[in-house]
């Protein structure tokens, strides 16, 4: 990590008011801002602990734990809602409790006549998702990871 950091600040060294797009390289970089960034980001900056960490709590945008290494679109959008997906959703969201893969609703993924759909890591759509069909998705990704 210190060795990102240090390629970053030497990238926005004579820059004014570079707190901004450092931390945006850093997540770029890590996924996240680490907690043991903020202080060698105020050393560098010259500002204080707080401000560097409220200006991060302040931006939804900046993550303060890594990202989870997949995420799940559950589309919520009124065809899918017609065909399950509010119970494959509730499924979902009790399933991947405790895992390194998140879900986030979507509204509309286009298949909406051969729903409930999920898109997994932007790329991968899959139609007519049933609760089993999902559990075995999941699975295969926690294989391949
Ligand atoms: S409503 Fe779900 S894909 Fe369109």
């Amino acid at each position: 990590m210190i060795t990102t950091l240090n390629a970053i600040f030497g990238k926005h060294q004579h820059q004014a008011g570079s707190l901004l797009p450092i931390l945006h390289d850093i997540q770029h970089e890590l996924g996240y801002v680490p907690d043991e960034a903020v202080p060698l980001i105020a050393k560098e900056l010259n500002l204080s602990r707080a401000e560097v960490h409220g200006v991060i709590t302040y931006y939804h945008h900046f993550r303060q734990t890594p990202p989870p290494r997949h995420v799940v679109h559950v589309c919520c959008a009124e065809a899918c809602q017609a065909n399950g997906s509010e119970a494959l959703a509730e499924h979902a969201a009790a399933r991947l409790q405790h895992g390194d893969i998140s879900m986030e609703p979507v509204y509309c993924l286009g298949l909406c006549s051969i729903g409930p759909a999920i898109q997994i890591d932007e790329t991968t759509l899959h139609a007519r998702v049933t609760p089993e069909k999902f559990d075995s998705l999941v699975a295969a990704l926690g294989e391949r990871s």
